[in-house]
């Protein structure tokens, strides 16, 4: 398949596409996204086709405005209403009950469906133009790194889509918090660029799903089906490393040999006897949320087999960037405090 690399003028070319049941590549405020007409199940299942995702795991649908809500969600809880008001446009995913014109391929049989109103203004116009509503995973083959520049997504999509849509960097460059409130107590499934205690300030309180900081214990069933994979990963070995700046460092230094590098903070950069990658500033975790992804893309083109991370902070966004590090790491880290 030619893959059409277009721009903004373009952007009602790309919404031919999607209208006729082709995938286009659109860039979000989170990450770029794969998408295509969420009604036409054909289209739909060729996203699982270029992504190679499992087919058990379910999609967010990207709606261009508020109002779209209704026409995917089969109920709307008063927290959703203020979520929305208080969040979209922006990276926020509400977990709801499923309308039933919402095609099983989108939800991979669930009777829920995560919803997002994306705030990047071509994301908008394409999903307005194209007259329909658009699924859409993040636009990496599955379990690589999210695509947040329109490089990563070349590498990945091209000859799999009809056409990308060019955005630039993603300005959070993190995919969005999800949130499920199906249940009682709205539950945090996703960290991102939305936090926990901004959510807290409009709707109370919330749980925390287990599944964002931890590992799934063996035979326990993931609320979020995309939890249960390994994810977000480069190619090479990432181990986190917790302790003070020094103990990073002298750690870090002490495996100095080749293939081995550093995902540091700005602050390291110099200390360092091993290529380094750095996250962006110890205490600016929302440089760290826009840089993680480029940086485990970098790691593998530099050659490096196994990367000595250091662990982002729990709170705020670093909660998010934490989320996807530990996958990365495939949950493997070295306590040295
Ligand atoms: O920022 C984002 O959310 C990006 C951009 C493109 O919008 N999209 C994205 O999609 O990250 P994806 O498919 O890579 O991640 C969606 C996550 C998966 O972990 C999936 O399992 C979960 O949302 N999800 C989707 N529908 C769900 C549902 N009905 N119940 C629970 N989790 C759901
Ligand atoms: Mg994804």
């Amino acid at each position: 398949m030619e893959t059409k690399i277009l721009t903004q003028e373009s952007v009602a070319d790309a919404a031919r596409i999607i209208k006729n049941g082709g995938l286009v590549v659109m860039p979000t405020e989170t990450v770029y996204g794969l998408g295509a007409d969420a009604f036409n199940k054909q289209a739909v299942a060729n996203i699982f086709r270029a992504k190679g995702r499992p087919m058990d795991n379910p999609l967010i649908v990207h709606i261009g405005a508020i109002q779209d809500l209704k026409k995917v969600a089969a109920e709307i809880p008063e927290k959703a209403i203020k979520l929305a008001k208080a969040f979209w446009p922006g990276p926020l995913t509400m977990v709801l009950p499923k309308a039933e014109c919402v095609p099983d391929e989108v939800s991979a049989g669930l009777d829920t469906v995560a919803v997002r109103y994306p705030s990047h203004p071509l994301a908008e116009t394409l999903i307005l133009l194209s007259d329909t509503l658009i699924a859409a995973p993040s636009a990496n083959l599955s379990g690589s790194p999210s695509p947040t520049e329109l490089k990563h997504v070349i590498d990945d999509m091209n000859g799999r889509v009809d056409a990308i849509l060019d955005g630039g960097s993603c300005e959070v460059g993190l995919e969005s918090t999800v949130i499920s409130l199906v249940g009682d107590v709205p539950r945090l499934l996703r960290p991102g660029g939305v936090t926990v205690d901004e959510i807290e300030s409009v709707i109370g309180e919330i749980e925390i799903d287990p599944a964002v900081t931890d590992k799934l214990k063996e035979g326990q069933r993931a609320e979020s089906p995309g939890m249960k994979y390994k994810h977000y990963a480069p190619q090479a070995r990432i181990i986190i490393v917790k302790g003070s700046d020094e103990q990073y460092i002298r750690y870090v230094n002490s495996r100095e040999q080749k293939g081995v590098g550093a995902i540091c903070f700005d602050e390291d950069a110099e200390k360092l006897s091993v290529p380094f990658f750095s996250l962006g500033a110890k205490d600016d975790c929302q440089s760290q949320a826009k840089n993680l992804f480029s940086v485990l893309r970098s790691v593998d083109e530099a050659g490096i087999e196994l990367a000595y991370a250091r662990c982002p902070k729990l709170d705020g966004v670093g909660l998010a960037v934490y989320n996807r590090l530990i996958r990365a790491a495939g949950f493997e880290v070295i306590r040295l405090a």
